[in-house]
């Protein structure tokens, strides 16, 4: 990743910050573009004594900038073996996980943590904010593990937070915010160091469906912004129904919904 890539998307999400919030619709994409994350034939199987689990089986899933995906999936179907897989914190048995077009299979493990550290994003159901800190500290502090000032930190993360409408609560601890409010600052943690990649597993799922929805507007006009590609495992149809392309897991194999 080039520094000027970094700045010109960071310059798009700025711009687009100010701008109302996208309709939604189509994701402008030229002949060019390639994926962002492409899972290329993913195997992944876990041994329970004598017999083999195989949870994913081939499967094939490619997201492009600035598009959201559903992982719509019931309960065990290998939604968040997908997502740690696709953010390199686990291995599959088979096939090929490519982050801006880097076959990650051929890199060493350092080289893995540096990618996953820059490129990729989590959010999970449980926010994981840090009680004693305030909403800023928590999305100033991994920009300041990368190497930024705390001034400039300081300045991103306002304006994060503000941009997820959370500016009259950068000095609140996570104890003195709703639920809603610390999904919304674990999602501008997650962003905080710009990634690529945005891996969401059931983000709204201890939300109660207006402030999910809430959450859910946030996040989507964020990746459109930025130019990120997103996979949102999600238990929400409504939710489902707002991103750009909704999949399933049947037999370990990715599979587009409509
Ligand atoms: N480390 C593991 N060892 C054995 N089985 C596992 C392990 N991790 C997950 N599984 C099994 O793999 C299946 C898929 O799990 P998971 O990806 O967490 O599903 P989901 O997120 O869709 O609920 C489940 O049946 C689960 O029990
Ligand atoms: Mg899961």
């Amino acid at each position: 990743m080039n520094e000027a890539t970094t700045h010109d998307r960071e310059t798009v999400a700025r711009a687009d910050a100010g701008a109302s919030a996208s309709d939604g619709g189509g994701v402008a994409r030229t002949q060019d573009d390639a994926p962002v994350l492409f899972l290329d034939s993913i195997d992944r199987y876990y041994r329970q004594g004598e017999a083999i689990l195989e949870i994913l089986k081939g499967a094939e899933l490619a997201v492009w900038p600035g598009q959201s995906v559903a992982l719509v999936a019931p309960s065990g179907a290998g939604k968040s073996t997908l997502l740690h897989i696709a953010g390199l914190l686990e291995y599959p048995d088979a096939g090929e996980v490519y982050i801006e077009g880097v076959a990650t299979s051929t890199l060493s493990d350092a080289q893995r943590t540096r990618l996953r550290r820059t490129e990729v994003g989590f959010v999970y159901q449980a926010h994981h904010l840090l009680p004693e800190f305030s909403a800023l500290e928590n999305v100033v502090l991994p920009q300041m593990i990368r190497g930024l000032s705390r001034k400039e930190a300081g300045n991103r993360a306002a304006e994060l937070l503000s941009y997820l409408g959370l500016g009259s609560r950068l000095t609140h601890r996570p104890s003195e915010l709703s639920g809603g409010e610390q999904q919304r600052v674990a999602i501008a943690r997650a962003v905080a160091n710009a990634p690529r990649v945005l891996l969401a597993d059931e983000p709204t799922g201890n939300l109660d469906p207006r402030t999910s929805e809430r959450v859910f507007g946030a996040l989507t006009q964020l990746v459109r912004a930025s130019g990120l590609a997103m996979i949102c495992a999600t238990h929400n149809m409504d939710i489902a129904a707002r991103m750009d392309r909704r999949v399933t897991l049947r037999d370990g194999a990715v599979v587009e919904l409509e």
